[in-house]
């Protein structure tokens, strides 16, 4: 479903280059879930932007679902991911004014789905993330773990075949935490491919993740250094 090969990011400042991610190799097969862990600062949302083709490679490969999204122009990039990818935040980036049920639909508005079809995936999006009972509220009226169930709808809302997390326990409490992964694990029921980039102990031992990949410093590593067990 994703596959990247050699993949480097650059980020330039002056006649400074910072090398953001070095060489990355990783293949996500359709249906697994990956946690990709690693410290603030190891590349994670760099590597979920490129991804989400919201960032672009400054070299190597990246394929999501046989498309090599890196070289599409923009315009068709923002089609396939509309299409493909959902993505959550960890600030969760709804529109505090719009209810819980606005926000869900936005991903919908340049399809050609008529209102009836709309209304109904929406419906089904918000059922999905447990959060059907505050679907009128304005989002600026919600709690943090409710917020997060709006954003999970958001992300479902176009069927996408890839969830993207960036952090996305990062401001939510245990409870909520566990409430979001128990919704994470019904979408992996549902055939989907999950990332969730984290450094949350949560995610250490999820029954239905297929790997933990460890990101350090810009690569993926085989065991990360100073983290966990003193050995
Ligand atoms: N636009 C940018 N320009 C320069 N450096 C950046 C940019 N974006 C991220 N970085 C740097 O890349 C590194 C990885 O950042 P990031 O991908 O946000 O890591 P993480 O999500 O794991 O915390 C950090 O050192 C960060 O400062
Ligand atoms: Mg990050």
């Amino acid at each position: 479903m994703i596959s990247i090969e050699n993949l480097n990011r650059y980020f330039k400042s002056g006649d400074t280059s910072f090398h953001v991610l070095k060489d990355i190799n990783l293949e996500v097969l359709e249906g697994e879930c990956v946690v990709l862990r690693g410290v603030s600062g190891s590349g994670k949302t760099t590597l979920l932007s490129i991804m989400a083709g919201l960032d672009r490679p400054s070299s190597g490969k990246l394929l999501v679902d046989g498309e090599s999204i890196a070289k599409l122009p923009d315009l068709h990039i923002s089609a396939f991911r509309a299409k493909k990818i959902g993505i959550i935040f960890q600030h969760f980036n709804l529109l505090e004014h719009l209810s819980a049920s606005e926000n869900v639909m936005i991903p919908l508005i340049p399809s050609e789905l008529n209102m009836t079809e709309v209304a109904q995936r929406v419906k089904r999006s918000l059922e999905i993330a447990n959060i059907s009972h505050k679907a009128t509220r304005p989002a600026g009226r919600l709690s943090g773990g409710e917020k997060q169930r709006v954003a999970i709808a958001r992300a479902l809302v176009a069927d996408p075949s890839v969830i993207l997390c960036d952090e996305p326990t990062a401001n939510l409490d245990r409870d909520n935490s566990l409430k979001f992964i128990d919704i994470l694990k019904d979408l992996h029921n549902m055939g989907k491919t999950i990332i969730v980039a984290t450094h949350d102990p949560l995610f250490d031992n999820l029954s239905f993740a297929s790997r933990i990949v460890p990101m350090q410093d810009g690569s993926i590593v085989s065991k990360e250094q100073g983290v966990g067990s003193s050995e």
